[in-house]
């Protein structure tokens, strides 16, 4: 999660256009040139990084030495005018560039090689048919509609959602013929699904906010649970609830969390839930949006109170309704990182990790503040020590919606 190279970065901005340094090329006939509009900046620069380890040449400007022009999610009057300024740049009597899809240059990458051009690849083509943006725009809703399905669903992330539509699926039902597929936890998000895509409102989260209490202080006496996420930030509405649990005394939080479970399942409160230990000291398993805390990804049985509606005029009224629950144990040394970190929102946290990096040569994650000249970390009491430390004042979480 922390950025080991952060000199080498300094200096260099803009990633692609830094990238003067000869790369051993392994395909010698064909330089690329990527189309930086609508693929982003940053796609852009890590595509070529990409595609320089492995080989292929990447050019910053589109010269006349281009052999292959890249480009994403086109649109058939910038296609037009790309082919008019490809034409131009050919020097005479050499062939224009191909002027390619992004799936050319994807299915390049995958291969490890350049791939035969098609005609699927070519936009020309595409244009001469006129079916560009048509079946652009199709296709891309249907991909989006269907990511969109997917990723809602408890335990499926984009990639997973993506392979699935490669493979054809579309609906709830295609994955649900095919159980065999799924883990664990996405069997229990389709279960639920109904459930699980209707948001949870502030009276769930203040009945469960009352059961997780009760489990905590049976599991180990004195132990706090704060809420965070979203419903910290003051919002009506959310995907799931999320608690923080910890002891004033270090130490005493390990193997809570366990005894805790079992006492929420033994009053039948728990219909699913992945039990996760820590993994401190384990790079590996940390990346931008993960921490290393214990935790349980849990789907609650919340029972209801008679007369509230959740669906659609059933009959009867049902008696419960099934909500995600995070459960996180922080040690209270590293309480105020994890109570910052988990309360978000995930951009404003990505922003400040940034300003920190960026503008004080500081690490900040759900773990700690380290300062890497000094090698050590800040010791801190409370959310607003954190804000002191990095020179800001400090933000109460209403304000943390970005
Ligand atoms: P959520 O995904 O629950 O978002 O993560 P939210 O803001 O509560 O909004 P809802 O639930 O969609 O309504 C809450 C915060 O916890 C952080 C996320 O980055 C986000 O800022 N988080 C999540 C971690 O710090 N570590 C994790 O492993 C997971
Ligand atoms: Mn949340």
């Amino acid at each position: 999660m922390l950025p080991k190279r952060r000199r080498t970065r300094v200096g260099s901005p803009g990633g692609a256009s830094a990238s003067s340094a000869p790369a051993p090329t392994r395909f010698p006939g064909i330089a690329v040139y990527l189309v930086e509009r609508r693929m982003g900046r940053s796609r852009r620069a890590f595509l070529t990084r990409l595609a320089r380890s492995k080989g292929f040449r990447v050019l910053d400007a589109c010269s006349s030495e281009v052999t292959h022009i890249v480009m994403e999610q086109t649109s058939g009057e910038e296609a037009v005018c790309w082919q008019e300024r490809r034409a131009a740049a050919a020097p005479p009597g050499c062939t224009p560039a191909a002027l390619l899809d992004i799936s050319w240059f994807t299915e390049s990458l995958a291969a490890g090689q350049p791939v035969p051009v098609e005609c699927r690849h070519r936009l020309e083509e595409l244009l001469e048919h006129g079916a560009c943006e048509e079946v652009e725009r199709v296709r891309r809703s249907e991909r989006y509609q269907t990511m969109k399905l997917f990723t809602q669903i408890f335990g499926v992330g984009v990639r997973t959602a993506d392979r699935w539509y490669q493979e054809g699926l579309r609906t709830l039902d295609d994955l649900r013929e095919q159980p065999q597929r799924l883990t664990q936890q996405q069997k229990a998000g389709l279960q639920h699904h109904r459930d699980l895509s209707t948001p949870v409102l502030r009276p769930d989260v203040e009945a469960l906010q009352q059961l997780v209490e009760a489990a905590v202080e049976q599991a180990l006496p004195g132990a706090i649970v704060t809420l965070t996420g979203g419903f910290r930030r003051g919002k009506l509405q959310g995907h799931d609830v999320d608690f923080l649990i910890t002891h004033p005394e270090e130490g005493q939080e390990v193997g809570l969390l366990p005894r805790a479970m079992r006492c929420l399942q033994d009053q039948g409160l728990v219909l699913y839930h992945q039990y996760q230990h820590s993994h401190y000291g384990d790079p590996a398993q940390h990346s931008h949006s993960m921490d290393a805390f214990e935790r349980s990804f849990c789907i609650f049985r919340l029972p209801q109170p008679p007369g509230a509606s959740v669906r659609e005029a059933p009959k009867p009224c049902p008696t419960w309704k099934a909500v995600r629950v995070d459960l996180v144990v922080a040690p209270i040394s590293q309480f105020p990182f994890a109570l910052l970190g988990w309360t978000g929102s995930k951009l404003f946290q990505r922003e400040l990790r940034r300003f920190s990096r960026k503008e004080k040569g500081l690490w900040l994650n759900s773990h700690g503040l380290f300062d890497p000249e000094q090698k050590t970390f800040f010791h801190v009491a409370s959310e607003e020590d954190i804000f002191r430390h990095l020179g800001l004042e400090y933000l109460p979480p209403e304000q943390r919606n970005a």
